[in-house]
């Protein structure tokens, strides 16, 4: 039966989704050397509009934030203009979509940046993870990133205001600020990466600094209903782990995302793909705080997310990786049908194969 919370619509600000399932960001590297996004990206994302809200891939808010080979970018006018089919496909079918601003920080390397660009961090700390695949090399050494300076903190979070900005101008419904999974805000939030002595460091309040300046002053720009952020509270990803702490950072943290108004907090919670279980009482603490619409995500199928939906965990529900392989999953999920399984040899290779090529449910008279 297709009788179920997960396909009943849901206010998210302004707007009306269709059902409760979210398409997770996934990178994909579709896009050309240039960062600049390419025709079949909006096949790609046209053909999952199924989904209540689509949430892209990361996308870099600036040069510097380019940190892997073919990520789209969204800090010139060639990015915004290629990114407008995309978001008139999604918009055609009825469907909703936000894009992920991802800064990569010190995830990153200088052959996969735009010329001029440099791989900039809040302390000057490699990973110990320290490899990243190149176009050009292969897989190479992460450099250690140069040390951010006071100027630098407000060029990046500049740059956040005007991709958002940008975003907007090109179609998408809003966007998702990444503060998950080891990228440059949650390099500011977390101590294993910010060792900074000046007021970007420290305390909570200290490594809270950033983030709440580039989500204020994104506000400010395009509105509190159009901004959302995605949080690894707990996360073991890219060399970030949890910290002593981490309940009062994080707890700080949503209480004063509440205040700003933000229109969703995302979780993320990897442990399906091999990461140490985030604690329940940290979810918990910071959907108390926040008090508003929390995506959850990390291993959900149709009936965990509808349990986890019916036990109030969450207001929205996040699919990974059976999107990527499942362009029609609201309605395979909907006739119970089996799923095709994701390839992950494809997951980043430039072209249609494994992108676009993923099959759809053969019409069906089933009534489910
Ligand atoms: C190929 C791939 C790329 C991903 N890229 C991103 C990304 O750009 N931004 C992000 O926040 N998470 C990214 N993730 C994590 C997913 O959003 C999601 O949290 C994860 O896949 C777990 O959900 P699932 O079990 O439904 O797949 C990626 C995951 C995959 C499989």
């Amino acid at each position: 039966m297709s009788n179920s919370i997960l396909f009943e619509t849901n206010q998210l600000g302004g707007l009306t989704l269709k059902n409760k399932a979210v398409m997770a960001p996934m990178t994909r590297s579709r896009a050309d050397k240039n960062h600049v996004p390419t025709a079949i990206m909006a096949t790609y994302y046209g053909q999952r509009a199924g989904a209540g809200l689509i949430i892209t891939e990361g996308t870099a808010p600036s040069p510097n934030g380019a940190g892997y080979p073919r990520i789209p970018g969204i800090y010139n006018q060639e990015q915004i203009e290629a990114w407008k089919p995309i978001t008139k496909a999604v918009h055609d079918k009825g469907g909703k979509i936000f894009m992920q601003l991802m800064h990569t920080g010190r995830i990153s390397h200088p052959l996969n940046l735009p010329e001029g660009a440099e791989v900039i961090a809040p302390s000057p700390i490699a990973p110990a993870n320290t490899e990243m695949y190149t176009d050009q090399e292969g897989i190479q050494k992460i450099p250690v990133a140069k040390e951010m300076t006071k100027e630098d903190i407000e060029e990046v979070i500049e740059e956040h205001v005007q991709a958002a900005k940008n975003a907007i101008s090109a179609g998408f419904d809003g966007v998702e600020l990444h503060g998950a999974n080891g990228y440059l805000i949650e390099q500011f939030i977390n101590p294993g990466s910010n060792r900074r002595t000046d007021e970007y460091g420290g305390a909570v309040e200290g490594r809270s600094k950033f983030v709440l300046e580039v989500a204020s002053k994104t506000v400010d720009a395009i509105g509190a209903d159009k901004v959302g952020i995605r949080l690894s509270p707990g996360g073991a990803f890219n060399d970030l782990n949890p910290f002593d702490g981490q309940e009062e950072t994080y707890f700080y943290l949503a209480e004063k995302l509440k205040k700003l108004g933000l229109v969703y907090i995302h979780l993320v919670d990897h442990s399906s793909m091999g990461t140490p279980e985030v604690p329940k009482s940290l979810k918990e603490g910071i959907r108390n705080r926040f008090g508003g619409t929390i995506i959850i995500s990390g291993g959900y199928d149709r009936s965990a997310a509808e349990k986890d939906l019916e036990d109030g965990l969450g207001h929205l529900v996040a699919f990974g990786r059976p999107f990527l392989a499942n362009p029609d999953l609201i309605e395979r999920m909907k006739q119970h049908a089996d799923l095709n399984e994701p390839d992950f040899d494809t997951f980043y290779t430039p072209g249609e194969k494994g992108y676009t090529d993923y099959p759809e449910l053969e019409m069906s008279s089933s009534v489910g």
